[in-house]
């Protein structure tokens, strides 16, 4: 679908975000998805519009997924208070807020609200912060794959697929600024 002038819409087929733009971007910038999931907006089929009866064993980790994203993005939130240089502040700051899409992702596959987010403590030490982001999401990242394996739902296979990756980009960027 163009807009204008080559300006065209696309959707994220993870998050179900539209972008604005002349090109795709590289990945999602709300979900942080592939962009091989990015699609133009006449042509994409959001996961979170798909609604079919969840198997108990998907529920039960969809829900363990909501815990651990709304859980992650508190505690970016408390790093990004925490850190003294700007960049890394916006580094954490970005990051708990693609945790959030991600826990309102799980929350629209889900048909609930989004309950309140507690606040997560964190160390004053960028360090110790690091340490445990690369930890946190690696813990995601071999969840998501055990996920991926026991979901008999295709677009619960795509959606832990995607976010394995994403998780996967965090540890290399915090190996990048560490
Ligand atoms: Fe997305
Ligand atoms: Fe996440």
């Amino acid at each position: 679908m163009e807009i204008s002038n080559g300006v065209n819409l696309y959707i994220c087929e993870i998050c179900g975000d539209a972008y604005i733009g002349t090109e795709k971007p590289t990945d999602c910038p709300f979900c942080g998805a592939k962009n091989n999931f990015i699609k133009l907006a006449d042509e994409a089929r959001p996961i979170t519009n798909i609604k079919v009866e969840l198997s108990e064993l998907s529920k039960k980790n969809l829900m363990e997924t909501l815990d651990l994203e709304t859980k992650a993005s508190a505690i970016y939130t408390c790093m990004a208070g925490k850190a003294k240089e700007y960049k890394i502040q916006k580094m954490y700051k970005r990051l708990a807020k693609i945790e959030l899409e991600h826990a309102i992702i799980v929350t629209k596959l889900l048909s609930i609200a989004l309950t309140e987010i507690n606040p997560e403590a964190c160390s004053d030490e960028d360090a110790e912060n690091f340490k445990k982001t690369v930890e946190l999401e690696d813990h995601a990242t071999q969840l998501y794959k055990k996920f991926v394996g026991e979901s008999s739902e295709e677009h619960l296979r795509k959606f832990f697929g995607a976010l394995m990756q994403v998780e996967q980009g965090h540890i290399d960027l915090i190996k990048k600024h560490s």
